[in-house]
């Protein structure tokens, strides 16, 4: 058996690559692991790839599960969340016979802000026997760029690629540019002389690009987003932002 993680890009369905096409034109199952809560267009988006894309194969639903976020002890809620999740792979990869090959559909890339490949680890460390292979995909940072034709990192310098709860405790040492993603309380504006591109739906019907300097745009931004949250229920923004000069 062979299990596929195979990226599907961040929204644009052109964004599909030519490996990840041939991928699914050989799968025997396609498998789906979404959040009970994901929005239907993102549900929309991995169907239409996979009746595109892999007309000849079956194709599997699993419920993503929750993290328990209340409870004190982090450590244990973080263990039985993965336990669960492997829980829910498992009996996916059920659906998977002898000799067939399975893919499981990933937003973006599935290298970053994903857990598919621990979690199918996980499985593997149970004694599940399967090889894996991943296919990696457009990411939404890299549609970010190419929409505010740009690039991530400046001459020589770095950048780092960061969660909008770490940028709220400070700017990262050691980079000139961060890309923030996950970002739902507006960390950008505690940096009012820095330089941002900030994307929504980027690739997606109702794409909005905002750039600027954040005292400039900052409210903007958030006015925006709320907006768009509010009109459609769900949002999936992400945003590059540089140094303030000093
Ligand atoms: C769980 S991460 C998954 C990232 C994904 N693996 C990737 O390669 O883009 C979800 C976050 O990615 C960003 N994101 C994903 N798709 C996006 C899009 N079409 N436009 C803007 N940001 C997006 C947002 O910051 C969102 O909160």
């Amino acid at each position: 058996m062979r299990v596929e993680v195979v990226g599907i890009g961040a929204g644009d369905p052109d964004d599909i690559t030519v490996r990840a096409v041939s991928v699914l034109g050989r799968a025997d199952v396609v498998f789906l692991l979404d959040k009970a809560d994901a929005a239907g267009e993102l549900m929309a988006l991995r169907e239409d790839l996979a009746a595109r894309y892999a007309p000849q194969a079956r194709v599997v639903r699993g419920a993503d599960p929750d993290r328990d976020r209340v409870s004190p002890g982090y450590t244990a809620a973080v263990d039985d969340w993965r336990a669960r999740r492997a829980d829910v792979c498992a009996e996916m990869l059920g659906e998977l016979g002898e000799g067939e090959t399975g893919a499981f559909l990933v937003w973006g890339d599935p290298s970053l802000y994903d857990s598919v490949i621990a979690v199918l680890e996980d499985v593997r460390s149970r004694g599940a026997c399967f090889e894996l292979g991943v296919v990696p995909g457009i990411s939404s940072i890299s549609a970010l760029a190419a929409r505010h034709r740009t690039t991530l990192n400046q001459v020589g310098g770095a950048v780092q690629i960061t969660t909008g709860r770490r940028l709220a405790q400070g700017w990262p040492d050691g980079a000139e540019d961060v890309v923030v993603m996950l970002d739902a309380r507006c960390a950008f504006l505690n940096f009012p002389d820095a330089e941002i591109r900030w994307g929504a739906y980027v690739g997606m019907p109702g794409e909005i690009l905002i750039a600027g300097r954040v005292s400039e745009v900052g409210a903007d931004i958030q006015r925006a987003r709320e907006r768009a949250r509010e009109a459609n229920g769900w949002i999936m923004d992400s945003y590059l932002m540089r140094k303030p000069a000093r």
